[in-house]
């Protein structure tokens, strides 16, 4: 058994999975949590035999946008005390925007995949984060900070806010809260279908360092927030973005 315990949300694809990969690699026994059984047993299988040991990830199915399914990873997590809490979940999601009804829709589902699941989560194990030496770590996006996903953006920038609030609360227990914001990252399922050569190149092109990220370009900045030599670090964001975006 490690000597230290992280939670990771949307672990079984993408970001989170490099977060999964790094943070068991670190020593942590993860849990990785998402919707999608099979994805996230095939990630936790994968990481844990390549570090040859046996349960270092483990998977734990929950819609973290659903109260009621938080149990689960509450139960999950037992009487350990819990070091890190990544809220990586979310994603963008479109919609009919040509109804009020539609428009509606579209940004509930944004909030609730963007916002909701992290604040679910982290008051879920609030309780459980370690005292002293807890770390709450969010994945907003780029679009937080300069636009360009409508409802996405602005569910992505609430969390910026609602950051510095928890870091404020949380301070005096010496835990940390931070928000790691990825530029545009390929080799995850965010994307799906949407992306076009075209819109590829003007990605990599906005960027200082002429190429897209990789999960692993953002797992390393989450291992930096969740570890031990990040103590004074909180109510801070991190852009991870080859300098799409300068200095914010
Ligand atoms: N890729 C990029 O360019 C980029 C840029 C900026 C920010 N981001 C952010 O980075 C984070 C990770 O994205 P990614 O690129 O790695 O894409 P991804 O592969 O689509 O990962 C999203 C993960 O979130 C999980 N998830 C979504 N809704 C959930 C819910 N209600 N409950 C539990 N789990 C849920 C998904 O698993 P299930 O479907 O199985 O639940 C999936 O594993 C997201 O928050 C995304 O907005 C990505």
């Amino acid at each position: 058994m490690g000597e230290r315990v992280a939670v990771v949300s949307g672990g079984g694809t993408g970001i989170g999975a490099a977060v999964a990969r790094v943070l068991a690699t670190d020593g942590f026994d993860v849990l990785v949590v998402g919707r999608r059984e099979d994805v996230l047993k095939a990630a936790a299988d994968r990481i844990s035999w390549d570090l040859a040991r046996p349960g270092a990830v483990r998977p734990v199915v929950a819609d973290l946008t659903d109260p009621e399914q938080l149990t689960r990873v509450v139960e999950a997590v037992g009487d350990r005390p819990v070091d890190a809490v990544v809220n990586n979940a979310g994603g963008y999601l479109g919609g009919d925007s040509g109804t009020l009804a539609g428009v509606a829709a579209q940004w509930r589902a944004n909030l609730d995949a963007n916002v909701l699941t992290a604040v679910l989560l982290t008051e879920a194990l609030r309780p459980r984060l370690r005292r002293p030496g807890g770390r709450v770590v969010l994945v907003s996006s780029i679009a937080a900070q300069r636009g360009g996903g409508g409802p996405y953006s602005a569910a992505k920038a609430a969390l910026h806010g609602w950051a510095y609030d928890l870091a404020a609360q949380l301070g005096p227990e010496q835990i940390t809260v931070n928000v790691v914001s990825p530029g545009y990252v390929t080799d995850t399922e965010f994307f799906g279908d949407r992306m076009t050569p075209e819109g590829h190149a003007k990605r990599v092109a906005a960027t200082l360092v002429g190429r897209a990220g990789t999960p692993d370009d953002i797992a390393e900045a989450v291992r930096y927030l969740a570890g031990p030599a990040a103590g004074y670090v909180t109510g801070q964001v991190l852009g991870v973005n080859g300098g799409s975006v300068l200095g914010r």
